[in-house]
């Protein structure tokens, strides 16, 4: 890989090239959570934003839902899913989760993990907006998203986190407070049903081994040492979420649509 590759790619997408397949801050910990609260079942219609490479589609497949559709904006993606994800009722769309080319109304749940964070304020509330206008009334709609704690911090640490975090991962990432987030989906007219929290260790060895089983994390150990370039781009970013662990965390929320 040449070191302009690895120093302009996306924090997510060169993890996933070392091997990682669980990106979201929350870990499986918190997304095994979230898909308990959504109560997915067959007779769900679901809709997942921004599937990535499928971890959590497959968990929310092996339920044997009425139909599946994944909405993923990176086509090189979306064909790695198309390739796994077949099937009657089975469908991945190369679209923008905040314009779907769904129905209004026409779906039981929706879904998305570590992508709204990614996405200033106002885009956020747009795939918000959506995700209320292709559900049916009472549907559910859940998020797993990095957090900032405490509640109340201070407007000056918000800045640090987000101009650290925009640097190093090449995202502008802007993680908000468990209340900011509630509010973002109660002003699209959700309520809200259940909030989860955990701590942000997408890169610490104990939560690697948890996401991804010991062989595994063994194989993304060697990717990263192999690769010189790589391993310092994967530091940066650990020394930055060590940096800030006081002021980070995982949410995942579970909305209704009224
Ligand atoms: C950090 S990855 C997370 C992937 C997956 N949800 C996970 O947790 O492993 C971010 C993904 O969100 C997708 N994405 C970002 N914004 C999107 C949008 N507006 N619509 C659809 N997909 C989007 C990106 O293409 C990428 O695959």
């Amino acid at each position: 890989m040449s070191n302009q590759y690895i120093d302009t790619r996306q924090g997510h997408w060169l993890l996933s090239k070392m091997g990682k397949k669980v990106l979201r801050p929350g870990g499986k910990e918190l997304t095994l959570k979230l898909l308990e609260g959504m109560e997915i079942s067959g007779k769900d219609d679901v809709v997942e934003f921004a599937p990535g490479i499928g971890f959590t589609a497959f968990k929310v497949l092996a339920k044997n839902p009425r139909s599946y559709t994944g909405i993923e904006l990176n086509k090189e993606a979306a064909a790695g899913l198309k390739r796994e994800i077949k099937g009657l009722n089975r469908q991945i769309i190369v679209a923008n989760a905040a314009a779907t080319p769904l129905p209004s109304s026409s779906v039981d749940k929706v879904y998305g993990e570590a992508m709204l964070t990614m996405h200033v304020d106002k885009r956020k509330s747009e795939i918000i907006r959506e995700a209320a206008r292709i559900l049916r009334p009472g549907g559910y709609y859940g998020i797993h998203e990095l957090g900032l704690t405490p509640d109340d911090i201070s407007e000056e640490n918000k800045d640090l986190v987000q101009r650290d975090l925009s640097t190093c991962i090449k995202v502008n990432a802007r993680p908000l407070t468990k209340s900011e987030w509630s509010q973002l989906l109660q002003n699209e007219g959700f309520e809200i049903i259940n909030i989860y929290t955990n701590s942000m260790l997408l890169l610490e060895t104990r939560r690697i081994i948890d996401d991804e089983g010991f062989f595994r994390t063994l194989k993304i150990s060697y990717n990263i040492l192999r690769d010189t370039s790589a391993r310092k781009r994967i530091n940066e970013m650990k020394c930055v979420f060590k940096k800030y662990k006081n002021l980070m965390n995982a949410v995942a929320i579970i909305a209704r649509k009224k």
